[in-house]
């Protein structure tokens, strides 16, 4: 793929240019930078909820009690629900956003305090493949590359595009720990995957690489937004070393920070600046709350219950699913037929 290879001499071209001169890279001036679109976010959050429910068949068929609202009749193609790892994710289709969704859980462990203590002492332990410089947590970065999650991921998305034509957008997005498998994601679609229309928006994600990887994703995957909340802590996670630049986490772009305003029922979003690390935004509080990590505008990111890594599911859905010799389900369902290549009628007809 000749765009790929442009896309990696133009990244690795302005990551030179960026560092002879001795500033972090700044990506682009503000004007050119995505729109945030605050109507999307509403409905992004709702798909980053539902991938918390336990009930696959209802998952799957779209009726659990979060399938509603601005995601109703949003159509799965596949649920992966990996037991060795207790990922679960899901890829669809939203006609009336033309676009592709995949959603990551966040972490199901026996507490989630025990989880986000735990994020203090991770190591920027891995090169990126082929990006010099950059760095990333392995743990992070498996989770989404070393399971059985990409591969499903990628299949789903080739069918969706088979029926739905290619020029369908694709939107990733997930909270907590599935921010940071959604950026990888992301990431893995623009660069391996030679995909153009990749959006990708995330809920209290940890960081997950140093300067030089939010460098490169910001250039590779521009339409990204990073919402965090308040005094959510796990965005100040792993730390930020304003010391030692060159050896510490660093977020990408961009950040938008919600804060609760008592005296009004809602939060005030904040678009931050393009250095992924805006002092002024969740940075300028402590960062020192799990109940602010565990909602975001009203909305529930998290399972009903903290039990380990379970699921419910009725048989008559067997013939939607298969496990593999460790246990890993993944469901899917044939792409509805679309008779040929409707991108064109599915944005007229989006009001499903
Ligand atoms: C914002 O996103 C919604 C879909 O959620 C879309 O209908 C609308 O056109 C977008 N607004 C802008 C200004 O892009
Ligand atoms: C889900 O849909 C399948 C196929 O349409 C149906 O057989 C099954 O009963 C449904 N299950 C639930 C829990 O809604
Ligand atoms: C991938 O996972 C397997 C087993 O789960 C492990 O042996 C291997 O080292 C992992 N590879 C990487 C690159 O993390
Ligand atoms: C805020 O919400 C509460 C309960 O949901 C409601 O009683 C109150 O009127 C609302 N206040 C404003 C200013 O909207
Ligand atoms: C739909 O699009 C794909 C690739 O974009 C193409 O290979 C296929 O022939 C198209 N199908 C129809 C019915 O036009």
């Amino acid at each position: 793929m000749g765009r790929r290879k442009w896309v990696f001499l133009l990244a690795i071209f302005v990551f030179l240019l960026s560092f002879s001169s001795g500033t972090v890279l700044k990506l682009k001036s503000d004007d050119s930078r995505p729109l945030y679109n605050h109507t999307l976010t509403m409905t992004l959050v709702e798909y980053a909820s539902a991938v918390y429910m336990s009930d696959l068949s209802e998952l799957f068929n779209w009726t659990c009690k979060r399938c509603n609202g601005f995601t109703k009749g949003f159509e799965v193609i596949e649920i992966i629900f990996d037991v060795e790892h207790c990922l679960q994710a899901y890829v669809g289709v939203a006609k009336d956003l033309n676009a592709i969704i995949i959603a990551f859980r966040g972490t199901q462990e026996h507490s989630i305090q025990n989880w986000v203590s735990d994020l203090f002492w991770k190591q920027l332990d891995l090169n990126y493949p082929d990006m010099s410089d950059a760095m990333v947590h392995h743990g992070f970065y498996s989770a989404y590359h070393n399971t059985t999650v990409r591969p499903a991921v990628l299949g789903a998305v080739k069918r969706a595009k088979e029926s739905y034509g290619p020029n369908i957008n694709i939107m990733v997005t997930g909270h907590s720990m599935g921010g940071a498998m959604a950026t990888f994601c992301g990431l893995d679609l623009v660069v391996n995957g030679g995909e153009e229309n990749v959006q990708v928006m995330t809920f209290g994600q940890p960081r997950v690489g140093n300067a030089a990887f939010a460098s490169y994703y910001s250039l590779l995957v521009p339409k990204t937004f990073r919402i965090t909340h308040d005094h959510d802590i796990v965005p100040h996670l792993p730390p930020y070393y304003n010391h030692f630049p060159q050896k510490t986490y660093h977020h990408f772009p961009t950040e938008v920070w919600l804060r609760d305003v008592s005296s009004l029922n809602h939060s005030v979003e904040k678009v931050c600046d393009n250095t992924g690390e805006d002092p002024t935004c969740s940075r300028s509080v402590k960062g020192n709350s799990i109940s602010d990590h565990l909602r975001y505008f009203g909305v529930e990111l998290h399972c009903e219950t903290w039990r380990q890594c379970s699921i419910v599911m009725s048989h008559e859905m067997d013939r939607f699913s298969k496990k593999d010799s460790k246990g890993n389900l993944i469901m899917s369902r044939t792409v509805p037929s679309t008779n040929g290549n409707k991108t064109e009628s599915l944005i007229e007809n989006g009001d499903l």
